[in-house]
């Protein structure tokens, strides 16, 4: 009786493996390509396994850089050269770029993050997101880069004037999606590019 139930559950779990194995190396299980929808499952492990390891591991310190022109400029720029590629600027369409990476890469100028702590932002930027376009920034930027870069996106909705004109008259220096491949009218695209 115990024996037959012992070897129901090691049927049960050689099974169960050899549909997991059979599943990923046919390419069932998991899509490698990027215009899939991703299962629930994925969404939920990856989302899930993100939020416990930032948790564990993002700075609690305050952020060490002080909000000034200077600093929001300083931070525009850094934003320009190696963010707007995917994330975007106001008032123009996203980059052909950013609309064919899965995970989609959020709008920053639509969809901000000023309700995340600076130290979530900052370790985001530095060590990216697994399994996502994000990269990690750790070896190309310097921390107080970094810092400055998640002052901005913190503030990034009520900016002085000068950062705030130096910012909408950003640009995203590589081709803009077309019109055709943008999943509905985007709010705020004035661009005529
Ligand atoms: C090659 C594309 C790419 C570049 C370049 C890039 N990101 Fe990202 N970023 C992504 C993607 C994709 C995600 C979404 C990841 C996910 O779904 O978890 C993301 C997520 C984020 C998030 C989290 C957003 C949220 O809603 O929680 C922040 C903050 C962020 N990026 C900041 C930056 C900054 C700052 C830079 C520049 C220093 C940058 N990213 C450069 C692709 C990129």
């Amino acid at each position: 009786m115990v024996k037959g139930f012992i070897f129901g559950v090691l049927a049960t779990m050689v099974v169960g493996l050899l549909v997991a194995y059979v599943g990923i190396t046919q390419g069932l299980l998991i899509p490698a390509n990027a215009d899939a929808k991703p299962s629930h499952m994925e969404r939920w492990a990856a989302s899930r396994s993100l939020d416990a390891t930032i948790k564990r591991e993002m700075p609690t310190q305050s952020n060490p850089i002080p909000p000034t022109d200077t600093n929001y400029l300083a931070a525009i720029k850094l934003y320009g050269e190696n963010c707007s590629v995917c994330h975007g600027v106001p008032g123009e369409r996203p980059s052909s770029i950013a609309i064919g990476l899965y995970q989609h890469a959020p709008q920053l100028a639509q969809h901000g993050v000023e309700d995340d702590e600076d130290g979530e932002t900052f370790w985001k930027i530095k060590h990216g997101i697994r399994m996502t376009g994000m990269p990690a920034f750790t070896r190309t930027l310097a921390d107080d880069q970094i810092w400055t870069l998640a002052l901005f996106l913190k503030h990034m909705d009520k900016l002085p004037a000068r950062p705030e004109h130096a910012w909408k008259a950003l640009r995203v220096p590589v081709a803009l999606a077309p019109r055709s491949a943008l999943p509905s009218p985007q709010p705020g695209s004035t661009s005529t590019r």
